[in-house]
């Protein structure tokens, strides 16, 4: 028997009295086990994380960013065998296991560069009234304190070096929580900031059941939340601690319009590869993958024979090979939902253009049109490889289907026109707006987080550094301004 993985208490490697076995979706088999801390280990983390706090928020930058830098480079060097255990634990082609390990060397490369750019400090002449004569503000950024990275199964590493590097750059400890599927691609992060000079205490990763979670949610000495997750635990987490600062990044039910002027063969023919590629990659798992296809009329019937032919062409199969597109979901009862959820919308009335398969914790790409407005499909987020096709007159129609969503992540808009364009982003009452592509564009230094119910707070390093930090005013008197 192999000895489980152990987590990390305080920049050092730790191992708990229990354990639990993280397994592949696609075959079942065992990835590893897991070694759980207890709760003096977890005590000891964070009194850590709290007594480093002053210490780790005046390290000079160089530091910090050397730190970062390091990960960048250690990442890079073992980025095969990171996708590989991201793809076996998580199930995720071995495609995009790789692309989200060169998404994660990215994130860590942008906050190496924030780092050292950060928090020069932005001065206001305070002279403007008789009282300022002489006065001078100097504004700065702090730390608000240590931060509780709570990081979802579908990115594991990538959203795990969306709380931990923008941490690392600001001078803010630590202390990540993995998702208890596919803990051990973020245990790795573990090792290559283990190799760092960053002070003991300044981060550890913790294996913690989801049980023992409110505790540690509960804890005064993690003043910053930033979860990703679903949205009842996201919200149940704000609501039971007001007064921390939170940053939720929740779901979405993505909308991708085709508008009119998107009518020649190759723009359909590119919006349809696209929308079926982002409604499936990761077996939809992606909070911005493509749920709602929303179409005008003057394209509708041309792009849904297209769009049903990109689906029927990915292939699904076992995550490991590298033809593969489309893997299993993180489990079978992931599946089985789906799967009920599809089943509610045709006996509704939907119908069913592709799809509507389950084998194991494998749901087939499934596409659905006329889907009525009542069932699951039409208003929550499915989480799987299933979307909806729409049909609308106009671009007004078209904005305001996506706007009648209690989501709002982010939307793509195929069309040519800038004006268009504007009015789209002025429109959407969402986070992001895509021009030209789908919904589930994301480039790691953008802002990224929703309006409505898909979140509060943005992450994207630098935006992330803004969260995690608050300003303070110097003020200087008697100066010869
Ligand atoms: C998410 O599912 O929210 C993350 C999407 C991404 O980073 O591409």
């Amino acid at each position: 028997m192999t000895s489980p993985h152990a987590f990390w208490v305080a920049g050092r490697q730790a191992t708990g009295a229990d354990s639990f076995d993280v397994t592949n979706p696609y075959d079942g088999r065992l990835v590893g086990t897991v070694s759980v801390p207890t709760d003096a280990q977890v005590e000891e983390a964070v009194g850590a994380a709290h007594a480093v706090r002053d210490e780790f928020a005046a390290t000079p930058a160089h530091v910090r960013a050397a730190a970062l830098d390091h990960v960048v480079r250690r990442l890079g060097e073992r980025t095969e065998e990171i996708a590989q255990l991201i793809s076996a634990e998580n199930g995720k082609p071995i495609k995009w296991a790789r692309g989200e390990v060169g998404r994660a060397v990215s994130v860590f490369r942008f906050a190496a560069e924030e780092a050292r750019r950060f928090n020069g400090g932005e001065a206001q002449r305070l002279d403007t009234d008789l009282g300022g004569t002489g006065r001078l503000g100097l504004t700065r950024r702090f730390p608000r304190g240590a931060v509780l990275g709570i990081a979802p199964f579908n990115f594991p590493l990538n959203l795990s070096a969306h709380k931990v590097a923008p941490a690392i750059a600001v001078g803010a400890p630590i202390i990540l929580k993995p998702a208890p599927a596919t803990p051990i691609s973020s245990l790795i992060l573990g090792e290559l900031l283990a190799e760092t000079d960053l002070p003991a205490g300044s981060w550890s990763v913790l294996t913690v059941p989801n049980d023992k979670m409110p505790a540690l949610v509960q804890d005064e000495r993690l003043p910053v939340i930033s979860f990703t997750g679903s949205g009842p635990v996201g919200y149940a987490i704000m609501e039971s601690v007001p007064r921390k600062h939170c940053t939720l990044e929740l779901g979405g039910n993505g909308a991708a319009v085709v508008l009119g002027d998107y009518a020649s063969d190759e723009d359909l023919d590119w919006a349809a590869t696209r929308i079926a590629t982002f409604s499936n990659y990761q077996g939809g798992q992606s909070c911005i993958s493509v749920q709602r296809v929303i179409a005008d009329a003057s394209v509708y019937d041309r792009l849904v024979p297209k769009i049903v032919a990109a689906v029927e062409a990915l292939v699904t199969g076992d995550p490991a090979d590298a033809t593969t597109d489309v893997g299993p979901l993180v489990s079978e009862d992931a599946a089985k939902r789906v799967e009920s959820w599809v089943d509610e919308a045709v006996e509704a009335g939907a119908e069913l253009l592709t799809g509507g398969k389950r084998d194991g914790a494998t749901y087939a790409p499934t596409v659905l049109a006329d889907l009525p407005d009542d069932v699951k499909l039409s208003c929550e987020e499915v989480f799987g490889p299933v979307m909806s096709l729409q049909k609308v007159d106009g671009e007004a129609e078209a904005f305001a289907a996506v706007n009648s969503s209690k989501y709002g992540l982010q939307a793509g808009v195929f069309t040519h026109d800038l004006q268009t364009a504007f009015r789209a982003h002025r429109a959407l009452e969402v986070g992001g707006v895509i021009i030209g592509d789908v919904p589930s564009y994301r480039a790691d230094q953008m802002p990224y987080g929703g309006a409505k119910q898909s979140g509060v707070g943005r992450e994207g390093v630098r935006y992330a550094m803004d969260d995690y930090t608050y300003e303070r005013v110097l003020v200087l008197t008697g100066l010869a301004l």
